[in-house]
């Protein structure tokens, strides 16, 4: 079943608008969208996160649902990156409510208007035609950062274009011939991303129930293989007409994406290969930190890609913390998966995190309206974060401590 627009969000009835004279006069984020909410006459889309994602469920058909709600297994850790926040509590203090607050943050020498980046999510015209274009247009408008996937379904210089001038990453899976990943970091070189994100989680899919249920591949659809088809190697070693076969093009992807032979010293090859910084996403243990650190890499993301791959590991806001204590300070380390709502992300912050990434939030936006639908989740979740720590009593975002937290006792 699939909800209609007005189901999802009826038109707001204009004789039960409120003048926002609560927050009149308060330009901060939180009291510009807070004004927003109260005055807009559009369609009334939902405000908590948990609303956008049952409409997302709802919209979604089964395939893509499954792809994108699924985990790994029985989906432990999936969840368990949520509950992991609710295991920590805030510890607001009184009559020190900054009345501006900065949420920038300082990355690898440069400035970042948010801490918040999309994470690099494939495929997204599952979710919704406009796909990554839409997703990286919302968050450049807003501050913030998009982390284009390998498996994007549009070729990475265009969503480049997308940004508004906001910084993007390019997300790299090692795909299993050296040319075509050498091919893949020149263009995102070239197109300006000014970060590699490599991903190592994923040298083979997890064991993703739904999918295997719903006998769902997105790639053998046509997704995700924006970059492929636009890639000179590519189309080369495919050995056939990309275009006109779409289909099977994602499945030759897919064999390329099998890539189990990798060890850390290959780093040394990848670092060889751009002076762009590079950053390592998936790593829960302490030692591979480390390891990454002794390739000569430049960031830690902490990240067990949203619960798709191991089911039962560890929870990233858990590995946060070993990790953080492990890395040197000036090396950023950014916290992936769970990120719901703005206590999440001053949380993670507190918890030591450089910056945070926000997953399935945003394409539960984008799967029910698209870009309209990812800009509402992002304004929502940055002024929720701006008013959690102005009333926390902290106008800066990069200068909190774990003293701000607690330990909760019971639910
Ligand atoms: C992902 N993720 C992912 N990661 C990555 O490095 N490259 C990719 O192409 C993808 N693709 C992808 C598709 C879908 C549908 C999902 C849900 C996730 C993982 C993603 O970057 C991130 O690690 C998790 O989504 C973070 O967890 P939350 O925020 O969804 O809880």
């Amino acid at each position: 079943m699939s909800l209609s627009r007005e189901a999802i969000a009826p038109a707001v009835d204009p004789h039960i608008l409120l003048p926002p004279s609560l927050a009149a006069g308060d330009q901060t984020l939180a009291g510009r969208r807070w004004r927003e909410l109260f005055g807009r006459t559009g369609p009334a889309w939902p405000v908590a996160i948990e609303d956008w994602e049952r409409a997302a469920y709802q919209a979604l058909p089964e395939g893509a649902r499954g792809y994108i709600f699924g985990g790994a297994g029985c989906g432990a850790t999936r969840d368990a990156n949520v509950d992991a926040f609710t295991r920590w509590r805030l510890v607001p203090r009184m009559m020190a409510t900054p009345a501006t607050r900065d949420l920038s943050v300082r990355i690898l020498g440069r400035v970042y208007p948010t801490p918040l980046f999309l994470s690099p999510v494939g495929v997204l015209t599952i979710a919704h035609p406009d796909g990554d274009r839409a997703s990286a247009a919302a968050a450049g408008e807003l501050g913030v950062s998009t982390i284009v996937s390998t498996t994007a379904s549009t070729a990475l210089e265009v969503v480049a274009e997308q940004t508004a001038g906001a910084p993007a990453w390019f997300q790299l899976y090692w795909v299993n011939n050296r040319e075509l990943t050498t091919s893949l970091v020149q263009r995102a070189e070239n197109a300006g991303y000014q970060a590699i994100v490599i991903t190592v989680d994923t040298p083979m899919l997890g064991w993703r129930v739904d999918d295997l249920a719903n006998r769902y591949s997105p790639f053998s659809l046509g997704h995700g293989i924006g970059h492929f088809l636009s890639d000179p190697v590519f189309r080369r070693i495919a050995g056939f007409d990309v275009d006109a076969e779409p289909g099977r093009a994602g499945d030759e992807v897919m064999k390329l994406f099998v890539n189990p032979g990798l060890v850390w010293k290959d780093l040394d090859w990848l670092r060889s290969l751009t002076n762009l910084p590079i950053l390592l996403k998936g790593v829960l243990h302490v030692d591979d930190a480390e390891l990454a650190l002794d390739a000569h890499l430049d960031g830690i993301i902490v990240s067990n890609h949203g619960g798709r791959q191991v089911d039962g590991s560890i929870a990233t806001l858990d590995a946060l913390i070993s990790v953080r204590e492990r890395v040197p300070s000036g090396v950023p380390v950014l916290l992936d998966g769970g990120i719901r709502r703005g206590a999440d992300v001053v949380k993670a912050m507190a918890l030591g995190a450089s910056a945070v990434m926000v997953g399935r939030p945003f394409v539960y936006g984008l799967a029910v309206a698209g870009k309209v639908g990812v800009h509402e989740v992002l304004s929502n979740l940055l002024a929720e974060t701006d008013s959690v720590l102005a009333l926390s009593g902290h106008d800066r975002i990069a200068a909190l401590d774990p003293d701000m937290l607690v330990p909760a006792h019971g639910r």
